[in-house]
């Protein structure tokens, strides 16, 4: 009987339970191996932390369940890990073979990380030490290259829809400008998706620099048509033309910086060029909460499922996709790059034809 691991790195993303539990069923059910789950991403595989025993029963009620039961460290990285020295001092360290050793003595004969492109690079640079691992992209700004989708972007578009389908009401009763600023990191999928299904008047994105003229003019031209009231979308990666992306906070270190705050500027930029009112909404990481839609469990399911398999033939270094309706599978080494919108893309051309801007 085989062993397998399962761990669940980067920010959460509904659907990553869902993993888990098609990935357990699968390997007991159709194989028979048994299964553990690491917790805390590549962290739980540092300083000898116990693993869970994942079975039938401990699994069956996770199918809607949002977030992780493994837990999830954004920050855990075996190739650069911070260790406090005697005087204070941190010093970021290679521990990775305490990872590889950590592997074997627990017998796992493959791993399935789940995770980002930060966690499938990790992941890969185990491969490439040796390690049985495959992957599985999951993020909720559906910015990784080599597949279509991943789960948690449409939880996260459907989420960021319902807020602009709340946010229409009061503008309408108020006469207002609602500014909705949404996640995405340096993309633009979920400002573009949830904008087009809750309709946004205007779409800001990273891979479109805006100019907030643009955005009064057409404010502008929809009152003088006799409607009162829009919506705006701001992924909180959008940048003017002659400006630069804008951090919460920048912190001492790269991975320390956060995006946001750019919806309060769009949002202050419109409050002065006409005399509506304005406010604005950051949805933060209500987007990354929650149960996952059916579409995002479906696909989490096929994802968990299909990595199992890919166990069972020692593909070492490959992961899942989805390409049109089918789970395929591709080099983790594809995954780690990002997937941008196209701004001559038939989304974007679409949302153009109806008079959405992008500034
Ligand atoms: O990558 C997912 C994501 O939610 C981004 O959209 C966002 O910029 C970032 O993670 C937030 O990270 P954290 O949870 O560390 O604040």
């Amino acid at each position: 009987m085989k062993k397998i691991g399962i761990l669940t790195g980067g920010g959460d993303a509904p659907g990553l339970n869902a993993v888990i539990r098609a990935a357990v069923l699968t390997a007991r059910q159709q194989y028979g191996w048994e299964v553990v789950g690491i917790r805390e991403g590549f962290d739980g595989l540092i300083g000898g932390k116990p693993t869970i025993e994942l079975t039938e029963s401990n699994v069956y009620d996770l199918l809607a369940r949002g977030g992780t039961i493994l837990g999830a460290a954004n920050r855990g990285n075996p190739f650069a890990r911070p260790i406090e020295q005697a005087d204070g001092k941190v010093v970021y360290t290679d521990v990775s073979h305490e990872a590889l050793d950590r592997m074997n003595d627990l017998g796992l004969d493959g791993l399935i990380v789940a995770g980002g492109d930060g966690t499938l690079s990790i992941g890969q640079r185990l491969v490439d030490l040796g390690a049985p691992i495959v992957g599985v992209p999951k993020t909720i700004d559906n910015d990784v290259a080599a597949t279509d989708f991943t789960f948690g972007f449409n939880t996260a578009i459907t989420t960021a829809t319902e807020a602009l389908e709340k946010l229409q009401t009061t503008a309408e009763s108020h006469h207002r400008v609602m500014v909705l600023e949404v996640m995405g990191r340096d993309s633009g999928w979920i400002a573009l998706f949830a904008g087009i299904a809750g309709g946004a008047d205007a779409i800001l994105i990273p891979e479109i620099p805006f100019s907030v003229h643009v955005i009064c003019d057409k404010i502008a031209q929809i009152r003088a048509n006799g409607r009162q009231h829009s919506l705006v979308v701001v992924a909180e990666g959008a940048k003017p033309v002659d400006g630069k992306q804008l951090y919460y906070n920048m912190g001492s270190r790269e991975m320390d910086k956060r995006l946001g705050g750019i919806g309060y500027i769009v949002g202050n930029h419109l409050a002065e060029c006409h005399d509506a009112e304005v406010r604005v909404t950051v949805l933060g990481h209500v987007q990354r909460g929650g149960q996952p839609t059916p579409r995002d469990r479906l696909l989490a399911t096929g994802f968990g499922a299909s990595a199992v398999h890919l166990i069972h033939e020692e593909k070492w270094g490959d992961m899942v996709a989805l390409k049109g309706t089918e789970i395929t599978t591709v080099s983790i080494k594809d995954a780690i790059a990002m997937k941008f919108v196209n701004p001559d893309s038939y989304w974007v051309t679409i949302a153009r034809d109806l008079g959405i801007v992008f500034g």
